[in-house]
């Protein structure tokens, strides 16, 4: 029997996990094309779905549509996150970089690169421990645990994911990534993510990841311009706030509200910045409940001032 997939359509959107507003205030759509059943379970895309997609929103027309070929967005790939550079001189094409995680819960994980200019786009860090799931990896929210349960006498297993939460310093020279399924914070130079000519640019690249610091378990992450990186942290009911000035973890803001916070936003300049995020109850679906919905409505978007005069990072 032939496995069901996605349907592979550049013209539609299939199952878009990430929208972000760039420095030039253009909105791009990201779809992992991957359709999700009433079940639970999530097709492989096929090609075509997984794309990036860029929308001026002084007409609401789309500008570009990248697609992913075959060895960028594999079948099993969950592109997540994104973030955007537009420097003209990062690249000979000049128009900007896109870096993408991919968070494949079966799959490879890795980071995607994309070239605005070309749409050409390439993988980097491929299934290097930082950017998957730890083993053995378990955590609970409000003291409950948080498995992948969906019931019916399915195994049940650790939850977690390669890397999903991705964000820029304020220089556009330091990418920060973080997986689901793991406490740690990463960092990797952006140069060697760009390059990918070079015969030793996978070796250079693989060994220029950091190890930062420990942070919690978080799922988004948002850096602004004091090159504050925020992550939330689920099991303290957090968001943490990491300083790269002296290399320490603080609380930003703690509140019984927040649970499961996730895609994190800085929006305002400097004086009026705020950090936005969301409150999904992601871990209380019938997929990690066994089979029961325990979401309780409403879901919620929240905001909090940025300290210390912070603003949105605009890398143009
Ligand atoms: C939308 O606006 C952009 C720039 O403002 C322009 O380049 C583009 O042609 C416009 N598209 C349409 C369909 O009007
Ligand atoms: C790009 O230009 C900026 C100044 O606008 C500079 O700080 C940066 O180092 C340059 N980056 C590269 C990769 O040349
Ligand atoms: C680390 O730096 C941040 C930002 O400058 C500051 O707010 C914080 O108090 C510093 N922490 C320590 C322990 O020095």
């Amino acid at each position: 029997m032939k496995q069901q997939t996605s349907a592979g359509d550049p013209d539609h959107l299939i199952s878009v996990q990430s929208v972000v507003v760039d420095s030039k205030d253009r909105l791009w759509i990201l779809d992992t094309g991957r359709v999700a059943l009433p079940d639970g379970s999530i097709l492989y895309s096929s090609y075509g779905g997984p794309k990036l997609v860029g929308v001026d929103l002084s007409n609401n027309t789309i500008f570009q549509t990248i697609l992913f070929p075959r060895n960028v967005a594999y079948p099993e790939s969950y592109p997540n996150d994104v973030r955007f550079d537009l420097r003209p001189n990062i690249t000979s094409s000049g128009q900007g970089i896109a870096y993408i995680t991919d968070s494949s819960f079966e799959g490879r994980n890795g980071i995607i690169v994309v070239d605005l200019g070309t749409g050409e786009s390439w993988r980097h860090l491929e299934n290097l421990p930082a950017v998957r799931q730890e083993p053995g990896f378990f955590f609970t929210i409000w003291g409950e645990s948080v498995y992948n349960n969906v019931g019916g006498g399915q195994p049940i297993t650790p939850f977690g994911l390669g890397s999903d939460g991705i964000t820029l310093s304020a220089d556009g020279e330091t990418l920060y990534f973080s997986d689901v399924g793991g406490r740690y914070l990463y960092s990797v130079p952006t140069a060697r993510l760009r390059e990918h000519k070079s015969p030793t640019a996978q070796l250079l690249a693989d060994g220029a990841v950091s190890q930062i610091t420990q942070k919690g378990v978080s799922d988004g992450l948002e850096s602004d311009t004091n090159d504050y990186v925020y992550a939330g942290s689920f099991e303290t009911n957090s968001i943490y706030v990491y300083f790269p000035q002296n290399g320490t973890v603080s609380t930003f803001v703690r509140d019984p509200r927040l649970q499961w916070t996730d895609t994190f936003s800085v929006a305002g300049n400097s004086g009026n910045g705020y950090l936005y995020f969301t409150e999904n109850q992601l871990w209380r679906r019938p997929a990690n409940q066994g089979g029961i919905d325990r979401r309780v409505k409403p879901f919620a978007l929240y905001r909090v001032p940025l300290p210390d005069h912070g603003g949105k990072i605009l890398l143009k």
